[in-house]
């Protein structure tokens, strides 16, 4: 959980946070946009593998899954007190993971509820500090508004945004601050932090609760630094990979309130959201968690965004069939612990 590797960059970058926003800022990220454009329109012929990295793996774009993940026991009681269990003191972190789908990916959610509710059995206190939810903007077909309605009132674990659907058109920057306003009470948060999670990545939530437990609750920034090594992007401003990051509380608060987000939220959402908290100077508590959140590898060469399967991972991203699932489902032993049964024969 070293962020020595992204403040380093940073500092690099002229980009220090609490510097105040120069000109030279600007120019750096404007030379940085560019570079990101010659590089994803002119250098990579490969166009969509980059981009659909960069993007965290097609959130909100038409054709990639989409999932609502909460666990029934957490979408049942939001942020409830944690009970029992020899695991910690999850209590004292609460996270609302938003997972970015598209209405009409029945499956993928049936798939992400069914991983998330079976680690919160495993680990009962999660149910108490983990919420997963499933986003997207403004349902469409008539079709799904009856199917996806049916979803809500069995699992109520969808937010639905007032948005359009379409591709890095600020689907994040709509998901942060309604969730602001909406979990917004009096008194302390409900949430310590929120987290935008594809539905192509698989979060091992015990992992991440471990993880965030220890770090700080304030202007704090988590994720997987980009770019994080000269080969990929460099030299573009860091920020956190769309595959899965989270913002505390106070900046979900900024985020929904800032003109820098509000005057600048249609972009690449992951960069996007590293820019703004750059150029405010925000986020000076920054976690970077390679090698515990990569892409899955499969038969691409191994990089600091993507290699085989660790044990301690927290995400694996890229997830976009059946079968990398079942390879990343069997990997961690997710199906184990089936008991015989005469009743079925795998
Ligand atoms: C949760 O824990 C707090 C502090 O221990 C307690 O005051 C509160 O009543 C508990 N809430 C529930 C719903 O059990
Ligand atoms: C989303 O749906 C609501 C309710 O039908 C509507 O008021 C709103 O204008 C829609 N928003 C967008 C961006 O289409
Ligand atoms: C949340 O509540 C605080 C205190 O009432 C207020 O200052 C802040 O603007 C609210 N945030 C949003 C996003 O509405
Ligand atoms: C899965 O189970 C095998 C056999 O018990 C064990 O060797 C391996 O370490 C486990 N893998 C993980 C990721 O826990």
């Amino acid at each position: 959980m070293s962020s020595s590797s992204s403040s380093s960059l940073y500092k690099q970058l002229g980009l220090g946070a609490g510097s105040p926003v120069s000109p030279s800022h600007l120019l750096l990220l404007v030379l940085g946009a560019g570079f990101l454009a010659l590089t994803v329109f002119v250098v990579h012929p490969n166009e969509f593998r980059i981009q659909s990295f960069f993007s965290g793996g097609g959130c909100g774009r038409p054709g990639t899954d989409a999932v609502d993940v909460a666990s029934a026991a957490a979408a049942a009681s939001p942020a409830k007190n944690v009970s029992g269990g020899t695991t910690g003191d999850a209590a004292d972190v609460r996270v609302l993971v938003g997972i970015q789908t598209l209405p009409g990916k029945y499956e993928r959610r049936n798939l992400l509820r069914t991983v998330y509710s079976l680690q919160a059995r495993e680990q009962p206190s999660l149910a108490g500090s983990v919420d997963v939810r499933f986003v997207f903007c403004n349902v469409t077909s008539p079709v799904d508004a009856v199917l996806v309605a049916l979803e809500i009132i069995r699992h109520g674990d969808i937010i639905v945004l007032d948005c359009a659907e379409n591709m890095d058109g600020g689907k994040t920057y709509t998901f942060f601050s309604t969730v602001a306003r909406a979990f917004n009470g009096t008194g302390a948060p409900r949430y310590d932090y929120v987290m935008k999670a594809d539905d192509d990545t698989y979060l091992r939530l015990p992992a991440l609760v471990a993880s965030l437990r220890g770090a700080a609750r304030e202007d704090a920034y988590y994720g997987l630094v980009m770019p994080c090594d000269r080969d990929n992007f460099y030299p573009f401003p860091p920020f956190m990979s769309g595959m899965g990051y989270a913002l505390s509380w106070d900046l979900v608060q900024w985020v929904a309130t800032a003109e820098e987000s509000r005057r600048d939220r249609v972009g690449p959402e992951d960069m996007w959201t590293g820019r703004w908290l750059n150029l405010a100077g925000r986020a000076k508590n920054r976690y970077d968690n390679a090698p515990r959140m990569y892409n899955y590898r499969g038969g691409s060469p191994p990089s600091c965004f993507r290699h085989d399967f660790i044990p301690d991972t927290i995400a694996v991203h890229m997830l976009k069939d059946a079968a990398r699932w079942a390879e990343t489902l069997r990997y961690f032993n997710v199906t184990a612990a089936l008991p015989p049964s005469p009743l079925y024969h795998l």
